[in-house]
Order: structure tokens, then C-alpha cells, then sequence
């Protein structure tokens, strides 16, 4: 798919069919994730693959949406901060870089076919417990991963004149 159409097609798919995902697709969207750029190279991210078969009741407790656990697979993105890359002024990148790394596994798997959603309102103490993270592990985000049962809705997005600024050095 053409990468335009692609930032257009993938939408946040909130109803999954249960058919399970192929397990080359599931490597060529964890690979999509690994081929990331993270800031000095650092790869300071952990993806965590889940079998939702189940494990319903407990990933209710980590996000309470019906739909969160109807794909056979939720793949959460855990940020590492002590290996990340840190700016002169104290700024931790070890987020963007997960942040990064997830969104190359959610167009990945919009381009074989998979639907994903992004989820940041989960429950981070439940993940924490569910999932046997150590402190230095920050959960991010998590996504459903599984073939779409909705369909997609019109993108509402701000026009680029609300979006960007274009800054003209010369006039000064
Ligand atoms: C960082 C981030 C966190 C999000 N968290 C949630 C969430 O917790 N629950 C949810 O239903 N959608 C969540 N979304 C999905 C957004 O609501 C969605 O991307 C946005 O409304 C645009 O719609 P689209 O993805 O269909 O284009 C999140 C998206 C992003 C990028």
C-alpha cells in the first residue's frame, strides 16, 4: 500500500473478529517495531505480546473496553528509561522512542490487514501487577492487534493552517 493511503486507512479499530493472527504477520509487525529510529540508537523499548485467550478478566482490569480483549492478541510497548538517551538539560527520550517504535507496529499491521488502537487510559498499577513489571519498566501504551469487525469513520483532523507554522528567518 501506498504509505499516503496507508496514514489514511489506518483507523482505531474498536471491534475485532476472533480469528487469530498469523504468526508471520506477528513477526513482520514486531520487526516493523524494531526497525524503529530511537534516539542515539538507544532501543530503550520492551514489547510484550498477549494471548487474550483466556486472560479476558485480567485484561479487563488493565483496560475495561469489551473490545480491548477480543482480538486474539494485545501487544502492550514498555519504555526503559535508564538506557535511554538523555538531553543536556535532563530530558528523558526513552517515551518518544517507544512511542516511535509502537507506531511503526500499528502501521505495519494496517498495511497487512490488521486493525490496532492505540491505549493510553489504561489502568498503569494493573498492567504492572498482570504483566510482572519491574520498576525500572514503563508501561506506554497497548493495542488490540487482530482483524477489524468495524468499520472505519471520516478523519476529523485541524487543517495544517491550525498545525503548522512556517517560520521566515530572512524577514527579521
Ligand atoms: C497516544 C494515544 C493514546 C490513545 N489512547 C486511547 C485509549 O485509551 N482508548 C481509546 O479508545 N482510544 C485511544 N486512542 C485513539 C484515539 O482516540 C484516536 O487515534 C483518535 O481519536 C483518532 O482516530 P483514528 O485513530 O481512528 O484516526 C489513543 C491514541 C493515541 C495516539
Amino acid at each position: 500500500m501506498d504509505f499516503f493511503d496507508l496514514c489514511q486507512r489506518r483507523y482505531s479499530v474498536r471491534a475485532y473478529k476472533p480469528d487469530p493472527v498469523e504468526e508471520a504477520k506477528l513477526q513482520k509487525v514486531l520487526d516493523a517495531a524494531r526497525l524503529a529510529p530511537t534516539a542515539a540508537n538507544r532501543q530503550p523499548f520492551q514489547l510484550i505480546v498477549i494471548h487474550t485467550a483466556g486472560r479476558q478478566a485480567e485484561l479487563k482490569r488493565l483496560y475495561h473496553r469489551e473490545w480491548f480483549s477480543q482480538a486474539p492478541l494485545v501487544i502492550g510497548i514498555c519504555a526503559l528509561p535508564a538506557g535511554a538517551w538523555v538531553r543536556k538539560d535532563g530530558k528523558n527520550y526513552a517515551d518518544v522512542d517507544a512511542t516511535i517504535a509502537m507506531d511503526h507496529l500499528i502501521l505495519a499491521a494496517a498495511d497487512l490487514g490488521l486493525g490496532t488502537c492505540w491505549v493510553a487510559a489504561f489502568d498503569p498499577a494493573a498492567a504492572r501487577e498482570i504483566l510482572r513489571l519491574p520498576d525500572v519498566v514503563e508501561p506506554v501504551a497497548f493495542t488490540p492487534l487482530g482483524y477489524p469487525a468495524d468499520q472505519p469513520r471520516p478523519k476529523d483532523r485541524k487543517p495544517l493552517v491550525e498545525l503548522v507554522r512556517y517560520e521566515h528567518w530572512q524577514s527579521r
